[in-house]
């Protein structure tokens, strides 16, 4: 199968990139370099094509592709530019599926948690998106351009996977949107460190998912026949005490918490997958518990450091 991805200079595109490298796929990697970096590619060889999705001509990149797995996105959520989020995010991708279903492309592409905001937990495919920010809004877009086509088309193959918090491998070159596990396990590696920020009380939960189940949820809707949006997530939502406990027990640190207001406008402060559609329809379920995803994380860290 010829695989093309998008953002797979990135954070979760490369993990993606190198898996289905690893199981015998030609791949094709797409990516400006905004937020991604080579050293994420360390060990592909494939090819890499240094484009931006806003101009890119799909059909001389992508035209006998038999997927595009669509992670290329402004993923640093506080950037200001709303129309440049809107553009990147939701625009571009329009034209990705014109092109991929004229072509009877697959296409799996990365929606995000963001679209529920505050809304009711655990959170289902199916209730009300309610983004807080603009990051989250652009995303509500995607799906709804995903369900535009979707019936219209309706032999078109498009799988939106809704990603929780992920975490893993690959992920420095994100600086400050980078998962808080990742900053903690670099601040903890000194030995200097003895208290670790976090907003009041520390028992803001999220679904924190490690990124070789989302490369798994990616090769699971290579799998499915049809189109479909799905949660990504473990159906646990974990507070920031417990990670820094678990961190602090598997790095054998004892880091205090510092509790600081939160200065943010808003915030998602909870999260939490109601995974039973996965499960059912997608055949997806996270492997990895907080745990074991963390420990995998550190030795992957201690190699790389
Ligand atoms: N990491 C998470 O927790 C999370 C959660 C939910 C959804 N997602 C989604 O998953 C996808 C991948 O995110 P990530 O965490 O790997 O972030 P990332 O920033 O590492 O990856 C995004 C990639 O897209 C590239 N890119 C940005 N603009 C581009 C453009 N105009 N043309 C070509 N490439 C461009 C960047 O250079 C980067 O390599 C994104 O769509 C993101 O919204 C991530």
């Amino acid at each position: 199968m010829k695989a093309v991805v998008t953002g797979g200079a990135g954070f979760i595109g490369s993990n993606l990139a190198l898996e289905l490298e690893a199981q015998g796929h030609e791949v094709v990697v797409i990516d400006n370099l905004f937020s991604g970096n080579m050293a994420n590619l360390e060990g592909f060889s494939g090819d890499f094509v240094n484009a931006d999705i806003r101009e890119i001509n799909w059909n001389e990149i992508a035209g006998d592709a038999d997927a595009i797995f669509h992670n290329a996105a402004i993923t640093d959520t506080t950037i200001p530019d709303k129309e440049l989020m809107m553009d990147v995010n939701a625009h571009s991708f329009e034209k990705l599926l014109e092109f991929a279903i004229k072509k009877n492309i697959k296409v799996i592409y990365a929606s995000s948690a963001a679209t529920y905001g505050s809304g009711k937990m655990p959170m289902e495919e199916s209730q009300k998106p309610a983004p807080l920010i603009d990051y989250g809004a652009s995303k509500v877009e995607m799906d709804n351009i995903a369900k535009k086509y979707i019936a219209k088309y309706p032999d078109a193959e498009i799988i939106g996977l809704r990603y929780f918090n992920v975490f893993g491998p690959r992920e420095k070159f994100k600086g400050k949107s980078s998962s808080l596990t990742y900053q903690w396990i670099i601040k903890m590696q000194d030995p200097e460190a003895k208290t670790i920020k976090m907003f009041k009380f520390g028992e803001h939960a999220r679904d924190h998912i490690y990124v070789k189940d989302i490369v798994s949820a990616n090769l699971k809707a290579l799998e499915f026949n049809g189109s479909d949006i799905f949660n990504v997530g473990t159906g646990i939502g974990t507070s920031y005490n417990r990670i820094l406990e678990i961190l602090n027990g598997q790095m054998g640190k004892n880091c205090r918490p510092e509790y600081i207001d939160c200065f943010l406008k808003t915030y998602q402060g909870f999260t939490q997958a109601d995974t039973t559609k996965a499960e059912k329809e997608l055949k997806f379920r996270a492997q990895w518990n907080i745990e074991r995803g963390i420990g995998d994380y550190i030795e992957f860290l201690g190699k790389e450091y």
